[in-house]
């Protein structure tokens, strides 16, 4: 995690998407190595200011960046002067109705978009994110006639993106500043940056990276005339390859073929592989840490959901892959890796299975950052019917 943000330390702002991985011990952290924040829902607020954040200063330290927004969040924001980053000209006019003078971003969608898959594209007319950028005209006059303080421009065109796309978007964030009739204090390249998941894939680089955003910024000055400060909005490239799946095999099967390799972690602890196919390296250790060997079969690693979809060993496209690995026994452990950003925060309690815990290693200590829920808490919720 810190080798991350040393690495993205050019830019002017580091806010954390939080969504990646919002565990309070995290956020503190980050925020010790002047990280700021992002925030999606009321939830996410509450975890940032329990971090440390403090809302409504100068730096802005916790921004809410949403397409909606519900009543209860919007009076949060307005007590906190936390300021929204506008998805949709809806939220521009429940805001404004409420709270005149609030500091507000626009997100736009520039007409495209990309992501590692398609439901991680956050552009073009097949999204539901953001203001379109024909409409920006649109979204300035609810600014003005509501009296809002417009801080800046956001584009966040998807998550894991392929960088083929940063000139154009860099170009529309140009055009979209040309037709602003006002200064504006800040732009974001939002999030996005891809991590290697497999051995071998490359590292983006970030320097490069850096410089093409910042050569807008420059241009962005020069139209607007004033200082802008630059901000970047990473979730997954601060704290993917940062997180390992710890679990334990239960059993091991041959079907026809293949092996199944049986764990008691499921897509409820880690949906990533099923809902986008996605990769994470997977090896076997013994239970005193020394590494499987023996001859490799072909080897499909799943969880203990009833769903033939609990697949961990997924092709890209979303279904059963088999990989050549040696075959552990029970009682082995299995070790998912890079799954620190949108691992913990994307489970659930399907099949009414608790979460799991959440322990970090720093500097040699390990700690329980979240404990295990217990099947009690889980229950507790529906103790009693109320009636209403
Ligand atoms: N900013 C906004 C407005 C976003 O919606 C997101 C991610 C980010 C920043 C951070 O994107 P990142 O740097 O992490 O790519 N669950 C998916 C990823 C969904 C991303 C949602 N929004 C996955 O596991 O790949």
């Amino acid at each position: 995690m810190r080798e991350r943000v040393r690495q993205l330390q050019a830019f002017d702002c580091i806010r954390f998407a939080q969504k990646a991985n919002s565990n309070i011990h995290v956020l503190r952290i980050l925020r010790a190595m002047d990280v700021l924040v992002d925030a999606v829902s009321l939830g996410e607020i509450e975890r940032a200011l329990r971090a440390g954040y403090v809302p409504g200063t100068a730096a802005h330290e916790i921004v809410f960046t949403a397409d909606v927004i519900d009543d209860a969040t919007l009076a949060r924001v307005v007590e906190l002067g936390i300021p929204v980053n506008c998805g949709s000209c809806d939220m521009l006019v429940q805001l404004g109705k409420v709270a005149r003078g609030h500091p507000v971003w626009l997100r736009i969608n520039p007409g495209f978009g990309h992501g590692h898959n398609r439901k991680t594209n956050t552009g073009g007319p097949s999204s539901k994110h953001g203001i379109w950028h024909e409409e920006l005209e649109d979204a300035l006059r609810l600014v003005d006639a509501h009296g809002l303080r417009l801080i800046g421009l956001h584009m966040h065109i998807g998550s894991g993106v392929d960088y083929t796309h940063l000139h154009r978007v860099c170009d529309s964030m140009l055009d979209a500043v040309r037709r602003l009739d006002r200064p504006i204090e800040a732009i974001s390249a939002g999030g996005g940056l891809s991590v290697p998941y497999r051995s071998g894939e490359p590292e983006v680089d970030t320097g490069q990276y850096y410089a093409v955003w910042n050569e807008a910024r420059l241009e962005v000055e020069r139209i607007v005339g004033n200082k802008v400060r630059l901000e970047i909005e990473p979730g997954r490239f601060l704290m993917a390859n940062a997180g390992l799946l710890i679990a334990e095999i239960r059993a091991v099967k041959k079907v026809a073929d293949n092996h199944f390799v049986l764990l008691d972690a499921g897509f409820n602890d880690l949906a990533r592989p099923v809902i986008y196919g996605s990769h994470h390296d997977i090896c076997f250790l013994t239970p005193t840490g020394s590494a499987v060997t023996g001859p490799v079969r072909s080897v499909a690693v799943a969880g203990p959901l009833c769903e033939a979809g609990d697949v961990f060993t997924q092709h890209d496209g979303g279904y059963v892959a088999f990989r050549e690995l040696p075959l552990p026994q029970v009682s082995d452990l299995a070790i998912v890796r890079d799954v620190g950003a949108y691992g913990a925060t994307m489970s659930s309690n399907y099949n009414s299975r608790p979460l799991v815990p959440e322990i970090m290693l720093d500097d040699g200590r390990l700690t329980v950052i979240r404990k295990r829920q217990s099947i009690e808490q889980l229950l507790d919720l529906e103790a009693k019917g109320e009636s209403f």
